[in-house]
């Protein structure tokens, strides 16, 4: 129990990691895209001003007679730091003229070439003067005489880094409602599992101590591949139990089969030991034992016929063309001395090119119990049709005796099922012939039917594989 328990917590863990790591890293790459994409959107609209303001302080520049004058002016207006240089590319004012140092590299920057040769040109990058990341945008005019305006990225990177934490909190949000909803849909996919669990457990306890009609287990169970899953547990269950059933059943019907006739011997031979009879008594009652033994020993042999035919491999079955117009005058003749004793008569009436496939001695041993019923009951009449239907070959046994009343119909091939349970067992019946019947015939794949109306008659119906047209076998 607690393994179970251990091993189902297990699986709801690991659909809850699977779950929340997909959440974690969805999450992620959002926050790293739209904070990679504001910083480039931001950082473009302020080159873009900067562009602009510079293209107006080009104007005025060209105007301008003292630079380094004009350079602080602009710089005032802009909000910027501005550099002015000339023809050459050298520097001629600068707003923050004091801290220009190293003039030739700012001639040199990628900006000022870039705008000397295109017109305009922008970069950003660290600057040591400003202690920060700069964005630099120069414009210059055909001459090469341009303007170079600056300014820090911190405002861009304080709006990026404000938005980036807006986004984490919100993450941070939506991860409490995915664990929440994580917990609730592991828990809904692992409830199945769970009665799945419980429904093994109960099979295996109910199989373990015995008590088969304790495995059935009967739970609705959710409408997806896990609850068809449990359905198959459950149907499994009721399959074990109803087999364990039919197993009592049979084992009881069984014991009152045998003990019936053994203790009519016990009976009959006890007298026959500790009383004194005479010489005809005797010979009676040695005729019943001797009798009752024999219904024994039909029995044990119907059953052991019965269980080997159950296991018989499918592969080592006999499948041979067998001529049903012989193997029905041959059992008309086998049982030639019951039915003159009972003052039947049987017709066989079956074309010759009623050619079934399967085992010869199965074949006969069906009509064999089929005829030897028929003569039990019928009146007079017996017939024993056969011809080919289709791809079958159908034989029917008719009689015209008492019939069966239609309630017996269905349980009729049943083992030990007897319609009249006396009279069979009088006639020394064991109650087996047509569980055999429909054995064998289901065997060699086909099947059987019976017909019957009451006052009138009984008619089985046996269909068999018959042999191709094409292949008639040598008689
Ligand atoms: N032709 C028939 N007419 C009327 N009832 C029949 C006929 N064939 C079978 N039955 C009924 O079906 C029951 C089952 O038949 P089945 O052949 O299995 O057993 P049985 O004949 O009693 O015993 P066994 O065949 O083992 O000697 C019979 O007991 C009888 O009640
Ligand atoms: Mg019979």
């Amino acid at each position: 129990m607690r393994r179970m328990f251990r091993t189902f917590r297990t699986f709801r863990a690991k659909l809850l990691v699977a779950f929340l790591g997909v959440v974690v890293v969805a999450e992620g790459l959002t926050v790293l895209a739209l904070d990679r994409a504001l910083a480039a959107s931001l950082q473009s609209q302020l080159a873009r001003r900067l562009e602009d303001q510079a293209r107006g302080a080009l104007d005025w520049v060209a105007q301008g007679r003292h630079k380094a004058v004009v350079a602080g002016r602009l710089a005032a207006i802009t909000a910027t730091r501005v550099t002015l240089f000339d023809e050459r590319g050298a520097v001629v004012g600068d707003s923050a003229s004091d801290r220009v140092v190293d003039v030739a590299a700012v001639t040199g920057s990628p900006e000022i070439v870039a705008a000397r040769r295109d017109g305009v040109g922008r970069d950003a990058r660290f600057d040591a003067q400003a202690g920060d990341a700069v964005l630099f945008v120069a414009v210059a005019a055909s001459d090469g005489v341009g303007v170079r305006l600056a300014t820090p990225l911190a405002d861009v990177e304080s709006a990026v880094a404000l938005v980036r934490r807006r986004l984490l909190a919100t993450s941070a949000v939506v991860f409490v409602l995915a664990v929440v909803v994580a917990m609730a849909v592991a828990r809904l996919l692992a409830r199945p599992l769970s009665a799945m669990r419980d429904t093994a457990q109960t099979i295996a306890q109910a199989i373990t101590q015995g008590r088969y009609e304790a495995a059935v287990v009967v739970d609705e169970g959710a409408h997806d591949e896990l609850g068809d899953l449990q359905r198959s547990l459950q149907s499994l269950s009721s399959q074990l139990s109803q087999a364990e059933a039919r197993r009592r059943e049979f084992v009881g019907d069984l014991s009152h089969e045998i003990g019936t006739p053994v203790a009519a011997i016990q009976g009959y031979s006890e007298t026959l030991l500790h009383a004194a009879v005479d010489d005809a008594t005797r010979a009676e009652f040695v005729g019943v034992i001797h009798r009752h033994a024999g219904r024994i020993t039909r029995l044990v042999d119907d059953l052991r016929f019965l269980s080997t035919e159950e296991s018989r491999p499918r592969a080592l079955r006999r499948r041979e063309p067998v001529r049903v117009a012989d193997v029905a005058r041959h059992v008309k003749r086998a049982l030639q001395p019951r039915t003159g004793e009972a003052g039947a008569h049987v017709d066989v009436i079956v074309a010759d090119d009623t050619v079934a496939v399967g085992d010869p001695d199965h074949v006969e041993r069906v009509l064999l119990n089929l005829v030897d019923n028929a003569v039990k009951y019928a009146r007079g009449g017996i017939v024993v049709r056969g011809r080919r239907e289709g791809d079958h070959v159908v034989v029917i046994v008719e009689d015209d005796g008492p019939g069966i009343p239609p309630e017996h119909l269905p349980r009729l091939f049943e083992r030990f099922y007897r319609v009249d349970a006396g009279r069979s067992r009088a006639a020394g019946g064991t109650g087996l012939g047509l569980a055999i019947v429909r054995r064998l015939v289901v065997d060699m794949g086909g099947s059987v039917d019976v017909q019957s109306t009451v006052g009138q008659g009984t008619r089985f119906v046996v269909a068999l594989p018959s042999l191709d047209t094409g292949s008639a076998p040598a008689s």
